[in-house]
């Protein structure tokens, strides 16, 4: 970066230290400043502290310990703590990353202040206005003033949304942490997960499950029709269960040990990537888990009816299939979670892993 420049991200989710990972060893090399403020949206050890020690993240300088609440409770702390905390940095940016309610929050904390701030992973539509996550995006993109997008269909749809002039495409600074990871996992291959290797049939295939989105978790008869579909699969599922699955699935009365499914703590990053490197598919409704399957080679199954990462469904190593009457369908559902790789190269619509040092370049340049 040839204009030092001092940078505040604002994260708090378990997918912004990925990307923060990123970030903040590119800022690094280039002598910047750089402050992390950590909402606390995210608080469980597994979800949040294991991310900072695994990827050398520097602790962040500020915890504004927000912690779990409704949308409007938990967003609305967020920003009126995010006041103080950014007109004491009064950073040159603000850096918001993704689609959480910290990406929300620390967005319009920022423009309040008139506080130039940029969102990395801009332009991402599902175009499903259920997701809270959806919401999140739109408003962010509209309301920063720099939008560092990841992929060619982002700059196209942030275009057609009136937003090319404030568009830079960057790459995705997710997959320069998942390339780099994969490499170290190579070299040093880790364990395989307690849960498989306590399984009679653990030492053979497996798949890798994560199921957490709201519109999957918080329906009963919904997240009942989806574990009995990975319950009726033909291989033992290393399903990694995230806080809000476990929560709703015991208020909804659903058991989540059933079947062939091997309910596991959530794994920390390294783990993940070896665990789904050494899977025969991934059955997952994450955003992330999706392009890591893709940039790893492995199949995957997504549980959701449409996907923000539509690269990710050409020449078929993502399936949707999570339309009701297919998850009712056990066997159909099974019938898509297929474990064949496509035939022929993958191409490299995420970028080469060196989207950090883009982005970087971009808020110097502005
Ligand atoms: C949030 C993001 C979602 C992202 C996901 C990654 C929003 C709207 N959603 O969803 O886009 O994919 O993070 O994981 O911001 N909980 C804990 N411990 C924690 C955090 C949460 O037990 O450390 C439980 C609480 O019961 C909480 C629930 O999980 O109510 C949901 O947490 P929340 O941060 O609201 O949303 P996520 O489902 O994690």
């Amino acid at each position: 970066m040839a204009a030092r420049k001092k940078v505040v991200s604002v994260v708090g989710a378990r997918p912004q230290f990925v990307k923060l990972a990123a970030v903040a060893a590119a800022l690094d090399e280039t002598g910047s400043e750089h402050v992390i403020v950590h909402t606390g949206q995210h608080y469980d050890d597994r979800l949040s502290d294991v991310f900072f020690s695994d990827l050398g993240i520097p602790a962040p300088a500020v915890h504004l310990g927000i912690g779990s609440g409704s949308h409007g409770v938990q967003t609305g702390a967020m920003l009126s703590a995010l006041d103080g905390a950014l007109e004491a940095q009064r950073p040159d940016w603000v850096l918001v990353y993704g689609d959480t309610n910290s990406t929300l929050a620390g967005a319009l904390a920022a423009v309040k202040l008139h506080l130039p701030v940029a969102h990395l992973e801009a332009g991402l539509r599902s175009f499903n206005r259920v997701m809270p996550e959806e919401h999140n995006r739109v408003l962010t993109d509209h309301a920063c003033d720099l939008l560092l997008a990841p992929t060619q269909v982002a700059v196209r749809q942030l275009a057609a949304e009136g937003l090319a002039a404030r568009t830079v495409l960057v790459g995705d600074v997710m997959t320069d942490v998942c390339l780099r990871v994969r490499d170290g996992v190579l070299a040093a291959p880790p364990a395989r997960p307690a849960e498989l290797a306590a399984h009679p049939d653990g030492d053979g295939d497996y798949l890798v499950a994560t199921i957490h989105r709201a519109e999957n978790t918080d329906d009963h008869a919904r997240l009942a029709r989806i574990v009995g579909a990975l319950a009726a699969l033909p291989l033992p599922v290393l399903l990694l269960a995230h806080p809000r699955l476990v929560a709703r699935a015991a208020q909804a009365g659903v058991e989540l040990r059933a079947g062939a499914v091997l309910p596991a703590r959530p794994l920390p990053y390294p783990q993940t990537v070896a665990a789904v490197l050494g899977s025969a598919g991934v059955v997952t409704d994450s955003g992330g888990l999706q392009k890591e399957a893709f940039l790893l080679g492995v199949p995957c199954t997504t549980v959701r009816t449409e996907t923000e990462w539509t690269e990710t469904l050409d020449d078929g190593w993502n399936v949707l299939a999570g339309a009701d009457d297919v998850l009712a369908d056990p066997a159909r559902f099974a019938a898509l979670v297929r474990r064949a790789r496509p035939a022929g190269p993958r191409g490299t619509p995420f970028g080469d892993g060196k989207a950090a040092h883009r982005v970087t370049d971009a808020l110097s340049a502005s």
